[in-house]
């Protein structure tokens, strides 16, 4: 836990997942400088219903939560990030907060919801990729009135060229504050038109082969990842299954495909992002004619997923969450693989060779078998014996 000190009060914050790491804390001063100018605001003391985007573990949305106490009003949390939303349920328990998203007063929306009633202010953390920024503010833009007022911010090193350019196409006249702390906000008063939401990217797998959808926050979406280019061309060696697990799925190119070789295979699409979700959703009704014998879940990995459930998985596991680079998440993904796959199941991942994925697999399994490598890339098997 980190004890979060804003204009507003205190808050005490975990991260989910959670970290050993001492240096990663559950806020910054992004979201601190976030705060100290919605206060100052004209608008704020009248504003009742509030938007905040990209919020990662709950400061933003629960200091104002703590901010609105005295007044009516409303809050509506929006995320791509299904581990964003499970921190922010858990830090609103922690800090009393749980009734409110009963009652509605905190409402927690996907990345492909559109607000359907008017929004005072919005605070945005502004995320990593400008394509799904120009998404969510285009989302978001036909909810704001020529009074209401969009405040973004983020820690300068996050900051990409282009963000003003996307700031005033979306939503109009942009002013940048003085960077505070390292970190630096810009305020929007609205004045652009609103604009259509960008239609999904899509590439093609092979000249005349089959074409991926992807909506903005895709991992991938412009071209086909050369990693999972490598795994797709070892599907021949892969053991036929039905019950099979696509872990981490972006746009599920590794499931789909092994499911049009297979199709009596049933498979499982995890990801924790909605719009990855989404787009396997759409990539299966297009190739297969219908989404229907597959299933698709948001959440953390297998950490759902019931012992001995699984023939194979197939994984091109994370090697970031959010700005943080590390291996954590995808050494889980491995451990939790050996619980959920049954006697006799494997495991078949492609990461980049530098991570070691060999040894960690061969400690865990008992064996791995190398199927492909090249300058980058490894794609192994492992079995459960
Ligand atoms: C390297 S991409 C692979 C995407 C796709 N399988 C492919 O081959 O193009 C990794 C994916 O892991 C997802 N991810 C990150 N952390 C996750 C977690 N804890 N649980 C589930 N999915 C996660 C990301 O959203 C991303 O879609």
């Amino acid at each position: 836990m980190t004890l979060f000190s804003s204009p507003i009060g205190t808050l005490q914050l975990q991260r989910y997942p959670t970290t050993d790491d001492p240096s990663l804390q559950a806020w910054d001063a992004a979201d601190s400088y976030l705060l100290q100018q919605l206060l100052q605001q004209p608008g704020w003391p009248a504003a009742r219903r509030i938007g905040i985007c990209n919020d990662r573990f709950g400061a933003l949305s629960l200091a104002t939560l703590q901010a609105l106490a005295a007044r009516p009003g409303e809050l509506l949390s929006f995320s791509d990030s299904w581990l964003a939303q499970e921190a922010l349920r858990r830090n609103a328990a922690a800090n009393g907060y749980a009734a409110d998203l009963v009652n509605g007063r905190l409402q927690l929306c996907d990345s492909l919801t559109e607000p359907d009633k008017e929004l005072d202010i919005v605070l945005v953390k502004i995320p990593k990729s400008l394509a799904f920024l120009e998404d969510q503010l285009c989302r978001l833009r036909p909810a704001l009135r020529a009074d209401s007022l969009v405040l973004a911010g983020a820690l300068c090193r996050h900051l990409a060229p282009g963000l003003n350019t996307v700031l005033e196409d979306c939503i109009g006249s942009c002013q940048a504050s003085l960077a505070w702390k390292k970190a630096r906000l810009f305020q929007a008063r609205v004045s652009a038109a609103p604009r259509p939401v960008p239609t999904p990217t899509d590439y093609l797998l092979s000249p005349g082969g089959v074409r991926l959808r992807n909506h903005a926050n895709l991992f991938s979406r412009t071209r086909l990842d050369s990693g999972s280019a490598l795994l797709l061309q070892q599907l021949d060696q892969l053991p036929a299954a039905t019950q099979v697990i696509d872990l981490a799925c972006g746009n599920g190119v590794l499931g789909l495909l092994y499911a049009q070789r297979h199709p009596a295979a049933r498979l499982l699409f995890i990801d924790e992002s909605h719009m990855a979700l989404a787009s396997a959703r759409l990539n299966a009704t297009e190739l297969c004619g219908c989404a229907a014998p597959h299933r698709f879940v948001a959440g953390d990995g297998l950490s759902d997923c019931a012992a001995a459930s699984a023939e194979l998985i197939l994984c091109n596991p994370p090697f970031h969450q959010q700005h943080e680079v590390g291996d954590d998440t995808a050494w889980r993904m491995l451990r939790h693989s050996r619980r959920v796959l049954k006697k006799n199941g494997c495991l078949c991942l492609v990461g980049n060779r530098h991570l070691g994925y060999h040894s960690k697999l061969k400690r865990l399994f008992g064996n791995c078998q190398l199927l492909a490598s090249d300058a980058r890339f490894v794609v192994l098997l492992a079995r459960k014996a």
